[in-house]
């Protein structure tokens, strides 16, 4: 219990430490930035923006930066997953919303996307336009969503931020869910399948795990 208790209390120390770090670090971009530009805004602009540019910074820091998996890639990914028709798909990060528009469109999955960057979530919501997809795409941070719906979770971010997911993973997701991860594997847990990389077309390798059996079978 008293162990328990400290933990919690490094965690909230730790988290506090790291949102004083996103700050720190949006400031002095903002800095360059506005230091870089000729025709100065107003006060009212600089202050939107750098509410903007939090979010984004965060997301930069604490998961990942938009970078998108090759479209085929990402066929790939919800392929070797498995997700079939009435799948519910989840990608935590979904950038340009493309794992979420084609387990929709091409797999007849329900899909949800969470995007922590503003302008990101935004580009997806207009590309979601010219695919006519019934998939969501949430603004926010998807670790103050509950996962439990989903069978299918599908990522692609830094191997440090995986590690820091596995708890919230194992609380909310069921036995059998599979959480599928493109390029980056998750700490130390086992695959029940792991897909090499395809060289040829510029593919990164794919771990596919399952709750239940991620410490082997
Ligand atoms: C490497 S990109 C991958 C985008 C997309 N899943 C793909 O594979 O094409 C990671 C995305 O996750 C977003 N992101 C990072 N941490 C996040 C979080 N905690 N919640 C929601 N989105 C996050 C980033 O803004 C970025 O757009």
């Amino acid at each position: 219990m008293k162990k328990q208790k400290h933990q919690h209390s490094t965690s909230t120390k730790y988290k506090i430490l790291d949102f004083i770090a996103y700050l720190g670090i949006t400031f002095i971009t903002f800095v360059i930035f506005y230091l870089l530009i000729p025709q100065k805004p107003s006060l009212l602009q600089v202050i939107l923006l750098f509410l903007l540019m939090i979010p984004t910074v965060i997301a930069l820091v604490a998961g990942a930066p938009f970078v998108p998996t090759p479209m085929r890639g990402a066929e790939k990914v919800l392929k070797i997953a498995g997700v079939k028709k009435g799948d519910t798909v989840v990608d935590i990060g979904c950038g340009d919303g493309r794992f979420c528009y084609l387990a929709a469109n091409k797999f007849g999955a329900n899909s949800t996307g969470y995007e922590l960057s503003p302008l990101v979530w935004l580009w997806a919501k207009i590309r979601q336009l010219f695919w006519k997809s019934k998939a969501k795409i949430k603004f926010g941070d998807f670790r103050m969503h509950d996962l439990s719906t989903a069978n299918h979770i599908v990522a692609y971010m830094l191997p440090d931020t995986l590690i820091k997911f596995i708890p919230k993973f194992e609380k909310e997701l069921k036995p059998g869910s599979r959480i599928t991860s493109y390029a980056f594997k998750i700490g130390d847990w086992v695959p029940i399948h792991l897909e090499p990389a395809d060289k040829e077309k510029n593919l990164s390798k794919i771990w596919v795990y399952e709750i239940g059996k991620q410490y082997g079978e």
